[in-house]
């Protein structure tokens, strides 16, 4: 098992928090966190977002990291190495992001076809009705994009943890926070006046995302903040799908976990911020309230582009800029996730980095075809235990994201908590002669706190309450 002696390692603190943030920036920072924040009352879901990201998303946080710098161990083997008895969380952990992969890919290819339309000056054809479902119920368009998503994914894990994710995050990172800062100021300097005559700006949009509405709060609607800002933490860090413990194996023994998981949490979280001061002004300007209903592809998808249209030929500038963002965005992600997967075959079965890199990409481009198809001929529709239509992709997206992450995490935290203990992530953490900041905290999380919400959180997605 392993072959530790070589195993690579970031060169540095900074490569690090890069390649971490790349992974933990993605999809769920742009396409979920604004419509949740406009749900859930604006600035009560940030609120409470921020509040879970310094206490719950800390804790799983530097505890995934940890584990991946003391076993050295990719997620398949990592359990074990803790304890043989928990070896299975290890297969479980490993099973979500080789599950999340194949539908992440399939939307990182739609997010090439947009990206390829507005660098084309053909933008404006996305604003038409139906033209978003058109797409994905093609035949072969949805599938070639997918496939040259998963093509960019994979030529980047082949060239390993330096010469390709670390140095690829060190250049994409720093555009991306560019392009994010540059649209959000943008967005909140629009105005416009409909065909009724109704002006609305920017900054009123920004005021609806920040000022907390408290109209109609009952502790029931707090409870739905909470599980949903916890959803959608879980995802967005990147924890509980075996990442971090994966790029915590890469981390240098005299590089500071601290600090680095500190900013980790506070690039991921100003850009998932960012990404609502982006979005939500440049919505409500243009669309109204309604227009804001929009979530996931319908959002991004969608009500974007008919924004970018009304621009004119600004918003097919900025929608270019905008999913070369996005896209930058989830191929970073992307990335993480195979490297996930890849990192836990070489561990286990010795495998060369390359022979392990193109078995996953073969058992994800047949997978992702199958998540392709589902919008075409293998359509047909399911409902979730929260109510709503599904089709294969959004299947996985449950499974994976509602059901298996939270029971690796509960895992997690029983296994760290009460098997091995705290102290193991606390010495690992103070190995480099720095104080573990918010140590108390982290140890009535790891124990108490974190395994009960996780609980919680589990039993909402099966539905029992
Ligand atoms: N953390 C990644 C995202 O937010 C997976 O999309």
């Amino acid at each position: 098992m392993g072959n530790n002696e070589k195993r690579n390692t970031f060169k540095g603190s900074l490569g690090f928090v890069l390649a971490a943030a790349g992974s933990a920036v993605g999809l769920g920072n742009i396409w979920r966190f604004p419509y949740l924040a406009t749900k859930d009352g604006g600035g009560m879901f940030l609120v409470v977002y921020l509040v879970l990201a310094l206490t719950f998303g800390f804790t799983l946080l530097m505890t995934e990291t940890a584990i991946g710098r003391k076993t050295k161990q990719s997620p398949l083997t990592a359990y074990g190495a803790l304890n043989k008895k928990w070896r299975h969380l290890g297969i479980l952990a490993c099973i979500i992001p080789a599950m999340i992969l194949p539908y992440y890919c399939a939307i990182g290819g739609w997010v090439l076809k947009y990206l390829l339309g507005y660098v084309t000056f053909n933008g404006s054809a996305a604003a038409q009705d139906g033209y978003f479902n058109a797409f994905i119920s093609g035949m072969a368009e949805p599938l070639i994009m997918t496939l040259v998503f998963l093509a960019a994914v994979v030529f980047v894990v082949i060239r390993g943890v330096n010469k390709g994710i670390e140095s690829f995050s060190k250049i994409l990172m720093p555009i991306l926070l560019v392009l994010v800062i540059v649209i959000a100021v943008f967005s909140i300097t629009l105005d416009h006046t409909d065909d009724s005559g109704i002006t609305r700006t920017g900054m009123e949009g920004l005021a609806i995302y920040l000022i907390p509405d408290f109209s109609g709060f009952t502790l029931e609607k707090f409870m739905t903040v909470l599980i949903d800002a916890m959803g959608q933490l879980f995802f967005s860090l990147s924890v509980a799908m075996g990442i971090m413990i994966t790029y915590g194996s890469y981390v240098r023994d005299d590089a500071n976990l601290n600090s680095s998981v500190n900013q980790i949490e506070i690039f991921d979280t100003a850009v998932a911020f960012l990404a609502g001061i982006m979005i939500i002004p440049a919505v409500y300007v243009f669309s109204g309230r309604e227009g804001m209903s929009a979530s996931g592809p319908g959002l991004m998808f969608v009500s974007l582009p008919k924004v970018f249209d009304k621009m004119g030929t600004v918003g097919e500038i900025i929608g270019a800029l905008f999913f070369a963002m996005v896209f930058f965005a989830a191929l970073t992600s992307a990335i993480s996730i195979m490297e996930a997967v890849v990192s836990s075959l070489i561990d286990k079965f010795s495998l060369g980095r390359t022979k392990a890199a193109l078995i996953v990409t073969a058992i994800t481009a047949v997978l992702a075809i199958i998540v392709c198809l589902g919008y075409n001929v293998l359509y047909f529709e399911a409902v979730l235990p929260n109510g709503s239509t599904a089709q294969i992709l959004d299947i996985m997206d449950y499974l994976s994201n509602n059901i298996l992450m939270p029971i690796v995490a509960i895992g997690t935290c029983i296994l760290i908590g009460w098997i091995v203990k705290p102290e193991t992530v606390v010495d690992e953490v103070e190995k480099t002669d720095t104080k573990m900041g918010r140590k108390g905290l982290f140890m009535v999380m790891i124990k108490f706190l974190a395994p009960i919400m996780l609980t919680v959180l589990l039993l909402r997605s099966l539905g029992v309450f």
